[in-house]
């Protein structure tokens, strides 16, 4: 029995994981994987219960959970709020207690949607990379940190970029190992010929590379070019490995490639612990798109596939994970599109039309 903690968060967090909780429970009643689910608040929803978006008690479920299935946090409710109460710190801070320090964001185009993509169809079909962000380290969380009032009244902000070679060796590896599964080829991206750190990130992954995994293919590129070349010829990448403020960057462009973020799930994973025991969060990438909230508008499929995700990485339930894939790639094949990824004047279906239309196709491809 696997215990799944649900954070369904904010906006459309809750709808979206509300659907693909219907996923869970078929395949709790229908094979012989048995999962139970709880939840806990974190972001907006939980300052507005508990006057912090990171409550105590969000974190011990995390703990005791075997994954988490998190929806999104934030909205413009929230935006006024002082730093350490925005949604975003209670995201930041389970990153963080849970040392999560691996972010796989996988950017695959399905089929019937490379004509969603606002580049064109040969540049973008059969698109699959995999961009491998280092999520604990870096800006997000360097000291010293924050803005100061100076002696002539003026304001100073300061942020610290820092890595240590260890953060950047257990990164690596994470990304040479999928790498390794894959296409064999693993580009690790920079700006050393500015920022020191990166220089000294280059050298780590070099390093690694050149004794662990001489079959992998590695090249170095620029942040700046990467992103350029993310949308002149993204098929040239497999594997792509960065800091955590590159990565939310490129993985954002990466995840457009794709036709809709509605569609890209994610993995942050911890260190395996001398018990066994994995810490691992799954999200969609997208955010809470408040705008939408609350109507059965939002696409399911990010957090669908982030479920898939979860048994692939968390539990080796390699045929359920392909099934979730599989299916829904058919439902998107028989025209099934929500608003995000229809074109003009297509037909379109909910939310949780989305979702039934991928039990649909799992009812089908489970029996066989
Ligand atoms: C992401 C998001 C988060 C980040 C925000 C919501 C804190 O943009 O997961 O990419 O910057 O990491
Ligand atoms: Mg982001």
């Amino acid at each position: 029995m696997k215990k799944i903690l649900l954070i369904k968060g904010d906006g459309i967090g809750d709808e979206v994981v509300t659907q693909t909780k219907k996923i869970i429970n078929f395949f709790d009643k229908h094979t012989d994987k048995k999962f139970t689910c709880e939840e806990a608040l974190l972001g907006g929803v939980a300052y507005d219960q508990y006057q912090t978006p990171y409550p105590k008690q969000t974190l011990e479920l995390a703990k005791e959970a075997d994954a988490i299935l998190l929806g999104a946090v934030g909205g413009p409710k929230w935006e006024s709020l002082a730093y350490q109460h925005r949604p975003e710190r209670g995201l930041l801070g389970i990153r963080k207690d849970l040392q999560l320090f691996a972010n796989l964001r996988p950017a695959k185009v399905f089929n019937a949607l490379c004509d969603s993509s606002t580049l064109k169809k040969e540049i973008v079909d059969n698109l699959d990379i995999m961009i491998v962000r280092e999520l604990t380290g870096d800006l997000y969380f360097g000291e010293p940190r924050g803005v100061s009032t100076l002696a002539d009244g003026s304001r100073q902000g300061i942020n610290t970029m820092t890595y240590n070679s260890k953060e950047v060796e257990r990164i690596a590896r994470v990304a040479l190992e999928l790498a390794n599964i894959r296409g064999k080829k693993l580009c690790s991206i920079d700006k050393a010929n500015v920022i020191e750190t990166t220089e000294m990130w280059r050298e780590v992954v070099s390093e690694i590379a050149k004794k662990d995994y001489p079959q992998i293919q590695l090249s170095h590129m620029y942040v700046d070019n990467c992103a350029m070349q993310l949308v002149r010829n993204p098929k040239q990448f497999d594997v792509v490995v960065t800091g955590n403020m590159f990565g939310d960057i490129l993985s954002d462009i990466a995840s457009m490639l794709t036709g809709s973020l509605g569609m890209l799930p994610s993995a942050s994973l911890g260190e395996k612990q001398k018990n066994g025991k994995q810490f691992a969060l799954y999200e969609p990438v997208h955010g809470s798109a408040p705008d939408i909230a609350g109507k059965n508008i939002a696409n399911p499929l990010a957090t669908i596939l982030s479920f898939a995700m979860m048994l692939r990485y968390s539990f080796a339930y390699e045929k359920e994970a392909d099934a979730i894939e599989k299916a829904a790639a058919l439902v998107l094949d028989d025209g099934n599109r929500t608003a995000d990824i229809a074109n003009k004047n297509q037909a379109t279906v909910s939310c949780s039309q989305m979702a039934d239309k991928v039990i649909e196709k799992l009812n089908e491809i489970m029996a066989n």
